[in-house]
């Protein structure tokens, strides 16, 4: 499988400088004569001389039409145009050029001549920027049929489109040479597993300017997802969410793998209705995956077992593949208590005050509760702060109260509201709350790592836990559930 390198750079000296700069990163090269300043075979020739010294066997030439963008439209592109480009694609097209990319829909017996004269294979590319085409196989067949390479960069809209579109790959799978990619957030796993709807090439671009939605760097490509390591025998992971695409679990659990010589990935799976998802993971293999917002809940109706934590919290936020189903785990409770284990060996945490009533707080007032620690919850709303008190056998104040609620401080506050998360971290989920100076603060937001809450309590004197040590201790633990369940399949 190939990682081709869309060549995007600004200026077409800067264009050939990436091929060198990237060269332990790529196998081929894309040259789009719509991007480059100069459409002209010196450029290409420059294109292929310095593919060649960096050691990329593969140069596909293209030049798309507006239509064929992602930011382009159709607009005054004309006949003379089209002639123009066409002209320009056949007269560019020589010796060690390897493919040459000409839509699907229109057809050049001259530009066919020439490359056949040449040895230059050609791709038929279809580019569809709303959807994934309803004849995506019939295509990919009738391409093929012609000695040609099918092409198909869709845009799956949701997760139904995106186990529509790798059903439709599964039925092409005889087809050994062709590229279908999906583009944008929903179809970012087939550009990091390509080999997952049978493509034989994936695209990255360098720098700024991206050659389509969801191309990532050839670096990150490599050193985040290892594409060029994996093939169809590699174990999947991954993560679903909405939004997902900022996850930096990929990073963690793939290194891991990688430490530890297991041929897995973990990919981000943007996910809007788990339903699919639950079917695509069947569908290509899925072993087991994190789950985070807004998805914890929703993920139970959908296991056939779970931790007794999982049930209490009713979320969770690990599934893994057992022979008789999916098997639900919450490892935000441990993680969340990884930080603490220490002091609570101690007996130093007796009473707790928790801020916040959510799903969150949920999890980590079942894990203090456990521990035998009295728990005192205070939220915005305070019915909900109530409620969760009944359930978990807490007791629980008004936010106005919180400061003197108790009379003696507590040892540990927990914050756990969304206030003072990245873009808004001037927030403060309780500017009433006084600390002593003897209470642990423990604030589970890990974007920024150090809170205005947590700041405030420092400079009172506080001991104080940032959210990256509960973040990274769930993510140990689910690496140790997937990496034991490719033993359990071995
Ligand atoms: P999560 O699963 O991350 O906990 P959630 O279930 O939506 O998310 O819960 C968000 C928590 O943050 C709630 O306790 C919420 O308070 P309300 O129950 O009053 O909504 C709290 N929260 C969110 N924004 C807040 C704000 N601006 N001030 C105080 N509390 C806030």
């Amino acid at each position: 499988m190939l990682r081709c390198l869309s060549l995007t750079a600004e200026k077409d000296t800067e264009k050939i400088a990436d091929i060198q700069r990237y060269a332990e990163y790529i196998d081929a090269v894309e040259v789009r004569l719509d991007l480059c300043e100069a459409k002209t075979p010196e450029m290409v020739g420059s294109v292929v001389a310095a593919s060649r010294h960096a050691g990329c066997g593969t140069v596909v030439v293209s030049y798309r039409r507006p239509q064929d963008t992602a930011d382009g439209s159709p607009g005054d592109w004309d006949r003379r145009r089209e002639d123009l480009r066409r002209g320009v694609l056949r007269r560019v097209l020589q010796p060690g050029v390897t493919c040459v990319d000409l839509e699907y829909d229109v057809t050049d017996d001259e530009l066919r001549e020439k490359a056949e004269s040449l040895g230059i294979r050609m791709i038929r590319s279809v580019h569809d920027f709303t959807g994934i085409p309803g004849r995506l196989p019939e295509i990919v067949r009738s391409i093929a049929a012609a000695g040609d390479i099918p092409k198909v960069a869709c845009s799956p809209q949701s997760s139904r489109q995106v186990l529509d579109l790798v059903r439709m790959c599964v039925e092409v799978r005889d087809v050994e040479e062709k590229i279908i990619l999906g583009m944008g957030a929903f179809g970012f796993f087939t550009r990091t597993a390509p080999w997952i709807c049978g493509s034989m090439l994936t695209f990255v671009s360098a720098g700024e300017k991206k050659a389509a939605p969801g191309h990532i760097g050839p670096r990150e490509l490599e050193e985040v997802y290892g594409t060029s390591r994996h093939g169809k025998d590699t174990v999947l992971f991954g993560i679903i969410g909405n939004p997902v695409m900022h996850t930096r679990s990929p990073h963690l659990h793939n290194r891991w793998f990688a430490d530890d010589g297991i041929d897995a990935v973990y990919l981000p799976f943007h996910v809007d209705e788990v339903g699919s998802f639950m079917e695509l993971a069947e569908t290509i293999g899925v072993r087991g995956f994190s789950v985070t917002v807004p998805h914890k809940q929703r993920i139970m109706d959908y296991l056939t077992s779970a931790d007794e934590g999982v049930r209490r919290i009713g979320a969770c936020n690990t599934a893994v593949r057992r022979r008789d189903g999916w098997h639900g785990t919450n490892t935000d409770l441990e993680g969340f208590l990884e930080p603490l284990r220490d002091l609570l060996a101690e007996g130093r945490i007796r009473r707790a005050l928790v801020i916040g009533a959510g799903g969150a707080a949920r999890t980590v007032v079942y894990a203090l509760r456990q521990q035998g620690i009295g728990v005192t919850i205070v939220n915005r709303t305070v019915e909900k702060a109530r409620e969760l008190a009944d359930e978990m056998g807490a007791g629980w104040a008004r936010p106005e109260a919180a400061g003197n609620a108790v009379g003696t401080p507590f040892d540990l506050v927990v914050q756990t509201t969304s206030v003072g998360m990245e873009p808004d971290i001037e927030g403060d989920p309780l500017p009433l709350l006084k600390f002593s100076g003897s209470e642990i603060v423990y604030d589970i937001i890990y974007a920024p790592e150090k809170t205005r809450f947590l700041t405030r309590a420092e400079e009172s004197g506080c001991r104080v836990i940032g959210g990256r040590r509960m973040l990274h201790a769930q993510a140990e633990l689910q690496y140790t559930m997937f990496r034991d369940s490719c033993n359990l399949w071995a």
